[in-house]
């Protein structure tokens, strides 16, 4: 099935199109089918076909329909020709830069700086670490929502050179200065206690996090085409983030409102922009600074709402996670959802991922919609984003 990610803005009253194959009464011929609803009547229609055994085909804003899938002007169902399912039209992103330096050929990045995130109170250890990228040849290009690989110095227990871990790019296409020759992370250092309650610290998050300016570190890639923002500038962009999963929303947000990275990406974004942020302590919120003053210059199209797991509690007095900051906004999140223009990203702890789910559920149904048949038409749509690991 296609869901348009067409222009036009959406409430529960707007009118969509649905076009439907089924089966003709008596075991005839499959027939194209098309259905106008209101957005609050999507569900019951969706429910109603599938206990028909219809297949959904499209899902558009009335007047938006693609040509492939023609629209019958009276809501009554009408039979129409028989035709094969038009294709989703997914976005090619076929100019975007790939494993331009693979772990047998990297690119020895030098260390411009190596600095920390966590401020007072915070726990653990995060670094925001710079790398030269210039005089690769071919230079090393990536755009905002894209890891990269670090292949750690040394061997693993087997002797083997240790393999590369993949890192998501906390900088945009142009760099913190702007000079398109750089890139930059957002690393902490995995530490934990085994079995025997050994302190053990991550091979390669360790060795960013210690790392010195000056140094060189074997890089690959770039890699990945699941979290690349819209070109649409109008578009809106919700952002779930816990801990280093803030990496490429800082990327979406430095594009949308930093004035020198502006400027040099052309880029006018107009649309809203809201980051839900996971830390455990106040000092784990990671950028904080940059992402207020943000949300000073532009109140109207960004907007900043934090989790602190182990200073707030939610509702039932647990710890605060996102998924509780998006239960309590479900109204608007959903409003915002229903505008085709909007895109949602999820980027951290692979926990989180069903936690989200279930708060969008609950968020979902108290709006007449069913939260696991929307997510795969958001998903199919292009507008559903997730990266957790
Ligand atoms: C697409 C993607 C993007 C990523 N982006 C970022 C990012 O922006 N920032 C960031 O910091 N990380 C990011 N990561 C994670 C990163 O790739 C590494 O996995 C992480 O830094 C740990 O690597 P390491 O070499 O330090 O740990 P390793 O030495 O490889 O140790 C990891 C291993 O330790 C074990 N382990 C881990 N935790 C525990 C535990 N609590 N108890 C017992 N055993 C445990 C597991 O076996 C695990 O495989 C990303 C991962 C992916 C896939
Ligand atoms: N040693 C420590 O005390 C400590 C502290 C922080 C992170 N870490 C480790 O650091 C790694 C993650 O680092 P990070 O920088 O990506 O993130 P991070 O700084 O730990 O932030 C992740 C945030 O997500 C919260 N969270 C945990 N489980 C969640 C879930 N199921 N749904 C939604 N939110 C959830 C965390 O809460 P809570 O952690 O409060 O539950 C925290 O607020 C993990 O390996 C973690 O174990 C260790």
């Amino acid at each position: 099935m296609r869901v348009s990610v067409a222009t036009a803005g959406g409430t529960s009253s707007s009118l969509f199109t649905v076009v439907a194959s089924g089966i003709q009464a008596g075991s005839g011929p499959s027939v194209i089918r098309t259905y106008r609803v209101a957005m609050s009547g999507l569900n019951d229609l969706y429910k109603r076909l599938a206990a028909s055994g219809a297949r959904i085909l499209s899902v558009s804003p009335a007047g938006e329909e693609s040509p492939a899938a023609p629209v019958a002007a009276s809501s009554a169902p009408a039979p129409q020709a028989v035709t094969s399912a038009p294709a989703p039209k997914k976005k090619s992103h076929a100019n975007v830069p790939v494993n331009t330096y693979k772990p047998k050929t990297p690119f020895l990045g030098t260390v411009t700086e190596n600095y920390s995130l966590v401020a007072d109170g915070g726990i653990g250890r995060v670094q925001h670490i710079t790398f030269d990228l210039s005089g690769g040849d071919p230079q090393l290009e990536y755009i905002e929502g894209q890891s990269i690989g670090i292949v750690p110095e040394g061997e693993d227990a087997n002797g083997k050179p240790h393999k590369l871990r993949l890192y998501s790019i906390a900088s945009t296409r142009h760099g913190d200065n702007y000079q398109d020759n750089t890139v930059s992370l957002c690393v902490r250092q995995l530490e934990y206690k085994n079995e025997a309650g050994e302190q053990i610290y991550g091979v390669c998050s360790t060795y960013l996090c210690d790392i010195e300016p000056g140094s060189k570190v074997k890089i690959t890639g770039p890699v990945g085409k699941e979290m690349l923002l819209p070109d649409d500038e109008d578009a809106n962009i919700i952002m779930l983030a816990t801990g280093t999963g803030i990496a490429p929303m800082r990327t979406y947000i430095r594009r949308m409102f930093e004035p020198r990275e502006r400027e040099a990406n052309g880029w006018n974004f107009r649309g809203k922009a809201w980051l839900f942020m996971g830390a455990p302590k106040t000092g784990n919120l990671l950028y904080d600074e940059d992402l207020l003053h943000y949300e000073k210059e532009f109140p109207d199209n960004f907007r900043y709402t934090k989790a602190i797991s182990r200073e707030q509690q939610n509702a039932k007095g647990g710890r605060m996670y996102i998924q509780d900051r998006v239960l309590e906004h479900a109204e608007e999140i959903f409003a915002m959802i229903e505008n085709p223009k909007t895109h949602v990203y999820m980027c951290g702890l692979r926990g989180m991922e069903p936690g989200i789910d279930e708060a969008m559920t609950a968020a979902a149904a108290a709006k007449g919609l069913d939260w696991s048949e929307l997510r795969p038409q958001l998903k199919k749509a292009d507008r559903w984003h997730v990266e957790t690991y």
